[in-house]
């Protein structure tokens, strides 16, 4: 399957989506085995001070609900703004979010704090991978910042 280019690769970066699924709102408490104990606070403040360092805004959302994030998408896709994505759960069933990405033309990278592909077999497929540019997974919270500094070195590449 040969997907169309985003439709925004050709224009400078001023602004990074970070979205996030349902359950991480519960990030610091849930499964911390799992999931560590670094809140979404904490990541965003970490994101967001790398993104004042390099003159980026940050767009920094969370919702349990799955067609708000099929709307962020898109408004992100309008923008020109690429995307930092874990959809928690809905990763691994939600074909709007896939449509999304796709219909909107929108840059995503795929994250996860946990290494899915060692866990339950139910979290091995992604409906989300095939429309991304790049996966990162199993680094924690790390994983966020890794996805940052890829988009700010390819945005980097082209100028
Ligand atoms: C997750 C992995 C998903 O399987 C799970 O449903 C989550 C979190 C992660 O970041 O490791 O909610 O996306």
């Amino acid at each position: 399957m040969s997907l169309p280019p985003p439709r925004h690769e050709n224009c400078p970066m001023k602004t990074v989506y970070v979205l996030n699924g349902p359950n991480l709102n519960l990030l610091g408490t849930r499964e911390p085995a799992t999931y560590g104990t670094v809140t979404l606070a904490d990541i965003e403040a970490r994101l967001k001070a790398r993104c004042g360092t390099e003159g980026l805004t940050l767009e920094f959302r969370q919702t349990n609900v799955e067609g708000e994030l099929v709307t962020w998408l898109q408004e992100a896709g309008k923008a020109g703004a690429p995307v930092i994505l874990n959809a928690g759960a809905y990763t691994h069933t939600s074909i709007a979010m896939h449509d999304a990405i796709r219909g909107a033309g929108v840059k995503v990278i795929e994250v996860h704090l946990s290494n899915v592909h060692a866990r339950e077999d139910f979290r091995h497929h992604s409906m989300i991978s095939a429309v991304a540019v790049g996966v990162i997974l199993g680094f924690g919270a790390l994983s966020y910042d890794l996805a940052l500094d890829a988009l700010i070195a390819q945005s980097k590449n082209k100028s």
